[in-house]
């Protein structure tokens, strides 16, 4: 694809042609053509405009609009030919529209630079993903809610230091994460308000001496309004820098579902059993049921973090305005947002298919010592013990249970009066798993009341 004269968009000045190695580093049309749809809504937008401001006739304008449009379809349909001498989408587009419609190609970029084009085109493209990713994790948070819904009653045991710490509902569980992406959403959509601003306009670097309509083209493109400041419009990346940020912290949500999904789907724990969909055996060993998607999304979440470091470095020491180095954005955000959509793809059909196994979860609620808390909580209502002084008669309960191998409630009343003699047979009932989980009633603990008053909360929040 080399070609050895000069470049024919900018190659005035030039006597040969660049290098084949640097058309190599030089070209981002192997990535760059993923715009192609934003980068025609562009120039169309500042076709419409330039007319309408007299700067191009209506004939020229008609002409561009049509051609772009042949253009457009073109690509959609792979019919279009890239090439890596025309280096970047842009220039691949206008090359096509000079053969379909002749000179008023060359007028379209009246009052523009690519290096405004390129920053129009990229928010659109960032834009566009932020609206898919919305939806993505609105169907996710719905798959939650569904098993929320289900299980707003079952019972498992809650960890701190994975170790077993106190009973909680499995409503409550999956709502722990509704609420985390319900934070990843207001993130994404508090970037796209913030990122919806048109570029489009700041030409080069300091704006242009054509009697140019912003507003009309920010309007024209969906933007609230024109950046307000040329060399800033050109340099800016935040945009992209704010998704890739809001992207990690989601991301890091779902790996952490994800780890749970591992635990909990293992033989040792049996709290879920992924569905066949979501699941892969083993080439030799015939009884696993491998969670492969949980594992594969738990490590694409890397990737993003990755992507999210890298264009970071890459602004980092950037003078204003422009810099070529700014056209290593792209792939980072490409393939983090790619794999984002993938990932929470993957995650909602996985929650929707997986399958909790009450009895199991209940089985290992009431292991462990879970309800010594419940019991301190006992002695300090009933016997008005000191919190302090609770804690240690229950803990001198545990280390009896410990001593005879059982569990808290099969010591009997005699065994626990000789630690406490005010206790009576009610403490029975605070020992029990389910009243444990009832009596949580504070705001936004754990007991079914409250998980249910939640779900209905977030049922609204997101109709
Ligand atoms: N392909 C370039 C990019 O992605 C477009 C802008 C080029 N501007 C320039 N002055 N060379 O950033």
């Amino acid at each position: 694809m080399t070609d050895t004269s000069s470049n024919q968009m900018w190659g005035g000045r030039f006597a040969s042609g660049p290098d084949a190695i640097m058309e190599a580093i030089n070209a981002s049309i192997g990535f760059d053509r993923r715009m192609a749809a934003q980068d025609i809504a562009g120039s169309r937008a500042h076709a419409a405009m330039l007319a309408a401001q007299g700067i191009l006739t209506d004939s020229d304008a008609q002409a561009i609009r049509k051609g772009l449009l042949t253009v457009l379809s073109e690509i959609e349909a792979g019919r279009f030919e890239f090439s890596a001498a025309l280096e970047d989408i842009h220039m691949n587009v206008e090359a096509r529209l000079k053969e379909l419609v002749g000179e008023a190609a060359g007028r379209l970029h009246t009052a523009r630079s690519r290096n405004d084009q390129v920053a129009t085109d990229f928010r659109l493209w960032v834009r566009d993903r932020v609206d898919a990713t919305d939806e993505a994790l609105t169907a996710l948070m719905h798959a939650l809610l569904a098993q929320a819904e289900a299980g707003a009653d079952w019972v498992m045991p809650g960890f701190t230091h994975l170790q077993t710490a106190q009973p909680v509902t499995w409503g409550h569980h999956m709502l722990a994460y509704v609420e985390m992406l319900g934070r990843d959403r207001a993130r994404f959509r508090d970037a796209r308000a913030r990122m919806n601003e048109c570029p489009l306009g700041a030409a080069a670097l300091a704006g242009t001496s054509f009697p140019i309509d912003r507003d009309a083209t920010a309007r024209d493109l969906g933007f609230d309004r024109p950046c307000a400041n040329s060399l800033d419009a050109v340099s800016d990346r935040d945009f992209a820098l704010e998704f890739l940020a809001s992207a990690s912290i989601c991301a890091m949500h779902l790996s952490r579902l994800a780890e749970e999904l591992v635990i909990w789907s293992s033989a040792q724990f049996r709290f879920v059993t992924m569905s066949d969909r979501w699941s892969t055996g083993s080439s030799i060993m015939p009884q696993k049921r491998n969670p492969d998607a949980a594992e594969l999304l738990r490590a694409k979440i890397g990737r993003i973090f990755g992507a999210n470091v890298a264009l970071m470095t890459v602004m980092k020491g950037l003078p204003l305005a422009y810099s070529k180095d700014m056209q290593e954005d792209k792939e980072q955000v490409f393939d983090a947002a790619d794999n984002l959509l993938l990932a929470l793809a993957a995650m909602a059909g996985m929650v929707a298919d997986m399958q909790a196994n009450r009895d199991v979860m209940a089985a290992a609620a009431g292991a462990g010592f879970s309800t010594v808390t419940d019991l301190a909580d006992w002695l300090v209502r009933t016997l008005d013990l000191p919190f302090r002084d609770a804690h240690h008669v229950t803990g001198t309960l545990v280390a009896r249970a410990e001593a005879r191998g059982c569990d808290l409630p099969d010591l009997s009343l005699s065994e626990m009066q000789e630690v406490h003699p005010g206790i009576t047979e009610a403490v029975f009932d605070v020992l029990g798993v389910d009243n444990s989980v009832a009596s949580r009633t504070s705001y936004g603990g754990t007991a079914p009341a409250q998980v249910r008053a939640q779900i209905a909360r977030w049922k609204e929040a997101l109709a």
